[in-house]
C-alpha cells in the first residue's frame, strides 16, 4: 500500500507513500486511502493528521503518467473517485490536519483543502498548477480554494498556475500555522489546540461553519441557531458551565 495507517500519541496518522514520486496520487493510492479513512472513521482517534513521506513532498498531485492518455469517462470517473474520497475526509466525525511538508500541488493540495485545517513546513511550497498542463482542477480545487483564500486569490493562483511558498500561504489563510522543526510533533502541539475538547460539540461547530459559504445568511443563521441549541443539549455543554461557574478544568467525555 502507498498509504501508510499509524497512530501518534491520541491522533490517527496518514502517511501519503510514494516518496519516489513525490507521493502522487495514482488511483490505487486514492482506492487505500478511501479504505483507511473510513477505518480512521470507525477509530478513537481525536483528529487525523495527513503527512507526506520523504523530505521533499507532502504530494505532488495527481499521477500525470497515469492521467495520460485516458478517455474522457474514464477522467471523469477519476474526479469523482478522487472528490469522493476527498469528500471522506471533510466527513469524518473529526478534525483533520493536512501538514504540508513540501510540495503540495494540485490533488496534493486538493486533498489538504479538504482537511480542516493545514500547517506548512517553512521550506513548503503550494500551488495549484493544472493550466500548464493544459487542464484545471478536478479534486476540489476550484470549490475549495475560493472558500479557503476568497475568490480573487483563488482565480489568481488557479489562472496562473503560481506557485507560493509558506510565508504567502500563512498571510492569505491558506494554512493556519508554519512550523520548524519536527512536522509531525507540531502536529500535535496544534490538533491539542482543539482535540481537548467535546467532539461532537466540535462537530456541530464545524457543520455550522462550513454551511457558511454555501447558504444564504438567513438559512445559515437558521442552521447555528438549530445546531447551538443542539450543543446545549449535550452532557458536555452541562459539565462545560458548571466547571466555569465552580472554577474548575471541565472534564469532557464526548456526550
Ligand atoms: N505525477 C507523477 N509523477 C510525478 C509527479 C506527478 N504529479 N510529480 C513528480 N513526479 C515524479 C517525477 O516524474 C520524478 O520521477 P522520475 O524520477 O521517475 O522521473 C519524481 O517524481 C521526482 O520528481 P522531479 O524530478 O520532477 O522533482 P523536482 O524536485 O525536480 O520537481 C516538482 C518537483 C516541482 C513538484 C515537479 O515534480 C512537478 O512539477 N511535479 C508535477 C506537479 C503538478 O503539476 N501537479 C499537478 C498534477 S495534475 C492534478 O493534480 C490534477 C488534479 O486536479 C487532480
Amino acid at each position: 500500500m502507498a498509504i501508510q495507517l499509524t497512530r501518534v500519541e491520541e491522533f490517527a496518522l496518514i502517511t501519503l507513500d510514494r516518496p519516489e514520486a513525490l507521493n502522487a496520487l495514482s488511483f490505487a493510492l486514492i482506492r487505500d486511502m478511501a479504505r483507511v479513512l473510513d477505518e480512521v472513521a470507525q477509530s478513537d482517534a481525536r483528529a487525523l493528521l495527513i503527512i507526506g513521506a520523504g523530505q521533499k513532498a507532502f504530494c505532488a498531485g495527481a499521477d500525470i503518467k497515469e492521467l495520460t492518455g485516458r478517455s474522457l469517462m474514464e477522467q471523469k470517473r477519476g474526479a469523482e473517485l478522487g472528490q469522493a474520497t476527498f469528500g471522506k475526509i471533510e466527513r469524518l466525525p473529526v478534525p483533520s490536519v493536512a501538514i504540508i511538508n513540501g510540495y503540495a500541488f494540485g490533488g496534493g493540495l486538493e486533498m489538504a483543502l479538504a482537511c480542516t485545517f493545514r500547517i506548512a513546513t517553512r521550506n513548503a511550497k503550494m500551488g495549484l498548477p493544472e493550466i500548464k498542463l493544459g487542464l484545471i482542477p478536478g479534486y476540489g480545487g476550484t470549490q475549495r480554494l475560493p472558500r479557503a483564500v476568497g475568490e480573487a486569490r483563488a482565480m489568481e493562483m488557479i489562472l496562473t498556475g503560481r506557485t507560493i511558498d509558506a510565508e504567502e500561504a500563512y498571510r492569505i489563510g491558506l494554512v493556519q500555522r508554519v512550523v520548524d522543526g519536527d512536522p509531525i510533533a507540531q502536529a500535535v502541539v496544534f490538533a491539542r489546540e482543539f482535540s481537548g475538547y467535546s467532539l461532537p460539540v466540535l462537530g456541530l461547530a464545524r457543520e455550522a461553519v462550513s454551511r457558511a459559504l454555501t447558504v444564504p445568511l438567513n438559512e445559515g443563521l437558521r442552521v447555528e441557531a438549530d445546531l447551538s441549541t443542539l450543543a446545549f443539549q449535550t452532557k458536555d455543554a452541562v459539565e462545560g458551565m458548571s466547571a466555569f461557574t465552580e472554577k474548575r478544568n471541565p472534564r469532557f467525555t464526548d456526550e
